[in-house]
């Protein structure tokens, strides 16, 4: 019998990690879409960067002017560059950088690992050098696997998304400037042909462009691109762009293209404007003909309600829907009128998040993550370009509902039944990072079978955290959006009173900018609710949300979103 040596094993372990390029689509670690991996990811590298840090100062170790040397100096460089630290004893000290936090470096830790230590770690000299370090590494990506493929297309499609969303000029975004904020991490010449190269596989020929500008830009600086390569694909960028792109675009909702054909003089896509700005400008709260722009400008902090609509909007306490309130009343504000939509405050307190947070990291683990269908479809054709190619980045994971406290709080603002319900569905968790998002979508369908296919009365979405910036909730046909407030929750019915979907509830999860977002959404099945039930009386009347139980003068109709 062949007796396998403890060795051999580990090195077709190594092989396996190293070189097992395409992980299943389903696997383990999602470090581009689930923040916690990132996390996990953020604390791996700085624990490798802290010892090769320590190595390289000692001096005892490195050989001087060796390949291992550059390896580890190109390594140490690009988290240095892009941690905000300046001084290596800062780093030392530091931590938890926050890393995973930041859209820019997010994408550079990430792409140090998967290509830069790995071309690391791929060497006999790091092996022979840094056994235990090494050890750490295979025993890090056995776990969870190294960052495949897949995630690497699917954040450079979020810095896109990012960049389309809140309309960012690349050269700003990519010196690291974001609206109200100035980060650490800036991106070279060889990242924006990165960027670039994303955008031409999907189609968003004027991003391309822009990216293989400013690359050739830095690239006369950095050196890190080879600008031969990159006037070759600007070449090629700017054929195809003008290969699409007819007057007739100009008319249709197309962002990804240029108001004019591009010529191949020198920087002539400069002089040129993005279809993308002009129609934002030209169609941003016109109402649901432009769910798309409207959702963009919503995103970024617009409001298209009437000074009519918006003078019916207050905030009160309630007190008297439950008794229970009398003594604990509740802080809520109304978004919007006819159909009601509320913000409710403190539904949760910090020290309660925390626990359920912990409750629900454990349930998450065990229960299955919803993947989207649609972000795996190799269907990214021109039709379904760019901005549409995926309609959902978040991590959803269905988790058993905590009856205790939170129910009961839901029944006594909503009025409706929670606890007793046979038929309901799990609460639906979902986490975002950076550039995470959800386009408008309606709610009152349940394809769930434990609620049955009942119909979703009513949704309640609670947010877990406050976003540093972005993750609004947008209601595109009503013209407003809410803002993630950490305890808070939304609350709205999705049906009229004789179960008809109310389309103008229609509402989608803006990207996150800057940090994280949680946020759970308990959907409140109709079948059950007998005391609502009980006043489905005309046809395409809605349900009101009542201020201490009096339910105040409906306004005539009209529509609360502006079309000038
Ligand atoms: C960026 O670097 C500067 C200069 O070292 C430092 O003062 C600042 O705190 C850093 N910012 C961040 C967000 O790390
Ligand atoms: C990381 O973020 C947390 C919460 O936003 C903050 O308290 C902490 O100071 C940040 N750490 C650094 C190093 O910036
Ligand atoms: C990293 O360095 C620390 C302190 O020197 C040491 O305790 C630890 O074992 C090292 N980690 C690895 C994986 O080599
Ligand atoms: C495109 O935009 C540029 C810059 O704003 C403008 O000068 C030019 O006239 C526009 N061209 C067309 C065809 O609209």
């Amino acid at each position: 019998m062949v007796s396998q040596s403890p060795a051999h094993v580990f090195k077709a372990m190594v092989l396996f990690v190293l070189l097992y390029k395409q992980a299943p689509v389903n696997s383990k670690h999602l470090y581009a879409r689930f923040i916690s991996h990132l996390e996990d990811l953020e604390r791996f590298d700085s624990q490798i960067v802290n010892n090769l840090t320590e190595a390289v100062l000692s001096t005892k170790i490195l050989p001087i002017r060796s390949e291992l040397t550059n390896g580890v100096e190109a390594y140490l460089r690009d988290y240095y560059e892009s941690s905000g630290f300046h001084r290596v004893e800062d780093a030392l000290k530091k931590e938890g950088t926050n890393l995973s936090k930041n859209p820019l470096c997010a994408f550079r830790l990430l792409r140090r690992t998967k290509i830069i230590l790995r071309d690391l770690a791929l060497r006999k000299s790091f092996r022979k050098n840094f056994g235990g370090l090494w050890k750490h590494y295979i025993m890090y990506f056995w776990n969870y696997w190294h960052p495949y493929d897949h995630n690497w297309d699917v954040v450079l499609e979020k810095l896109l998304r990012l960049q389309l969303f809140y309309g960012f000029k690349a050269e700003i975004f990519a010196n690291g400037l974001m609206p109200e904020i100035r980060t650490n991490c800036s991106l070279n010449s060889l990242h924006c042909y990165e960027i670039s190269m994303a955008a031409l596989k999907i189609g968003q020929y004027a991003y391309a462009i822009e990216w293989l500008e400013l690359a050739k830009k830095k690239a006369l600086t950095d050196r890190k691109a080879s600008i031969p390569l990159l006037e070759l694909t600007l070449w090629n960028a700017i054929e195809k762009h003008n290969l699409e792109f007819d007057e007739d675009v100009m008319m249709d909702l197309e962002p990804v293209f240029f108001n004019r054909s591009i010529s191949h003089d020198p920087g002539d896509s400069q002089k040129a404007e993005k279809l993308r700005d002009i129609q934002y400008e030209a169609y941003k709260g016109f109402g649901p003909l432009h769910d798309d722009i409207n959702f963009w400008a919503l995103c970024s902090g617009e409001n298209f309600q009437s000074e009519r609509a918006k003078s019916r909007l207050f905030c009160w306490y309630e007190f008297k829907r439950h008794p229970g309130l009398t003594i604990g009343p509740r802080k809520m504000e109304f978004l919007t009128r006819d159909p009601d939509v509320v913000q409710v405050y403190e539904i949760l307190y910090d020290d309660e998040i925390k626990d359920l947070m912990e409750e629900l990291s454990k349930d998450m683990e065990d229960s299955t993550i919803i993947q989207d269908p649609f972000e795996f479809s190799q269907n990214r054709q021109i039709s379904h370009r760019a901005y549409s190619s995926s309609r959902r980045t978040s991590v959803n994971a269905r988790v058993v509902f905590p009856k205790y406290k939170l129910g009961r709080r839901i029944e006594q603002v909503t009025g409706l039944e929670i606890i007793k319900c046979k038929y309901k569905e799990r609460l639906q968790v979902a986490s975002y990072s950076f550039g995470g998002h959800n386009f408008p979508h309606m709610d009152q369908m349940s394809h769930n079978v434990q609620s049955h296919g009942d119909h979703r009365l009513a949704t309640f979405l609670i947010y877990f955290n406050d976003v540093e910036q972005g993750g609004y909730t947008a209601f595109t046909s009503l013209g407003v959006a809410a803002k993630p407030v950490k305890g808070s929750a939304l609350f709205w019915f999705n049906l009229y009173t004789d179960r008809g979907a109310d389309w103008a509830t229609f509402h989608g999860a803006c990207p996150v900018l800057l940090g994280s977002k949680w946020s759970a959404n308990k959907w409140i099945t109709y079948t059950e609710q007998f005391s609502v039930r009980k006043c489905a009386l005309k046809t395409r009347a809605r349900f009101q949300i009542p201020v201490n139980n009096v339910y105040l003068p409906l306004p005539e109709m009209e529509h609360d979103v502006d079309s000038n």
